[in-house]
């Protein structure tokens, strides 16, 4: 398998085996990382990690990854460029390229990180953008092989907002690898139709499945993983509170839910989640709205069947996976 110089931009652009190889390189880097065997064959090259919206895991996981790799790093924060202000995307996308090894992106449109890649001659990887979540499906897929041995036939229930990053990147990743995906939420939010079209097609070759539904039991019934993510977006307006909560909120993922599915079903978010009142954003929702939880209660957050902290974990080696495999 040889992925040497691609763009990681979105899972669409791959095939089953490589996205697996990019799983199982990750596994073997985690391993290595744990018994403490250096990697760092890619020193004197430097990445850098443009950052138009905020970012915990994934800033970090760059950082990390490369300097565990060996590299440096540089870091454009969203105030700290000319990006898109004063420079386009596909000058920015020429100087960068003559500095550094790799550029990792998060932003907006899928079609800025498209032309970063057009007019890069190193390879970009997609940090998140408004359509997908690349790194943070392997990171996902690698928590539930780590957990179940296995990928093809788990059955994975997302609720919430389905025509997102998250839930677009959930079914696209479930149909390449074989895995049951249902969608559960309110049809406002199901996925585009083209792309379920598309990812209907590829699970006819992989054995997987694609099922919309309103109905939140019936969606999570028996299902192996159940998973969330918030239900306003990084960019998305304050003033879609209300409306958020009042379609999302029978997709709330609660022990009842859980209860649902199957009896050795996880949990996953790809995080930051609002399962308390400890920030700032759910402090604000309680006051005006009187909810102390939004998509997933605290119970099943801190219960052990949530396996969130095991995937945010994942994300830096998978991520590592990307950078050594592409470079
Ligand atoms: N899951 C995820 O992408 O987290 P950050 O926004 O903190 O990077
Ligand atoms: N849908 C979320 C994912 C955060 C990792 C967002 O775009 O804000």
């Amino acid at each position: 398998m040889n992925l040497k110089g691609r763009d990681f931009l979105k899972l669409l652009d791959f095939t089953p085996e490589e996205i697996i190889y990019l799983i199982d390189l990750a596994a073997e880097l985690k391993d290595k990382k744990k018994k403490g065997i250096p990697m760092d064959d890619f020193r004197g090259k430097n990445v850098a990690l443009i950052f138009e919206k905020t970012s915990t895991r994934t800033r970090c996981s760059f950082e990390v990854a490369a300097h565990d790799l060996g590299m440096g790093t540089t870091y454009l924060d969203p105030s700290g460029s000319q990006i898109g202000k004063k420079e386009s995307i596909a000058d920015t996308a020429r100087v960068l390229a003559s500095m550094f090894e790799g550029i990792e992106y998060r932003g907006y449109g899928q079609e800025i990180v498209e032309e970063l890649a057009k007019y890069s001659k190193v390879p970009v990887w997609n940090g998140l953008t408004n359509e997908f979540h690349p790194t943070q499906m392997l990171a996902d897929m690698l928590t539930i092989r780590e957990h179940f041995g296995r990928l093809k036939g788990i059955k994975l229930a997302y609720m919430g907002d389905a025509r997102y990053n998250m839930g677009n990147s959930y079914m696209v990743c479930c149909a390449k690898l074989g895995l049951d995906f249902v969608a559960c939420t309110n049809k406002k939010y199901f996925p585009d139709e083209k792309l379920v079209e598309t990812c209907k097609e590829i699970a006819k070759e992989t054995g997987a499945t694609i099922t919309l539904t309103e109905d939140a039991f019936e969606g999570t019934k028996g299902a192996d993983v159940v998973c969330t993510d918030v239900w306003v977006s990084m960019g998305e307006p304050d003033e879609i509170w209300e409306e958020r909560i009042r379609d999302l909120s029978p997709y709330q993922v609660n022990t009842a839910i859980m209860d649902n599915a199957g009896k050795d079903a996880i949990f996953l978010h790809c995080l930051p989640a609002f399962h308390d009142l400890k920030t700032k954003i759910g402090a604000e929702i309680q006051k005006k709205f009187g909810i102390e939880e939004m998509e997933v209660t605290d119970e099943v957050f801190e219960s052990e069947r949530s396996l969130v902290f095991e995937e945010a974990e994942n994300r830096m080696h998978t991520i590592k996976a990307v950078m050594a495999a592409t470079l």
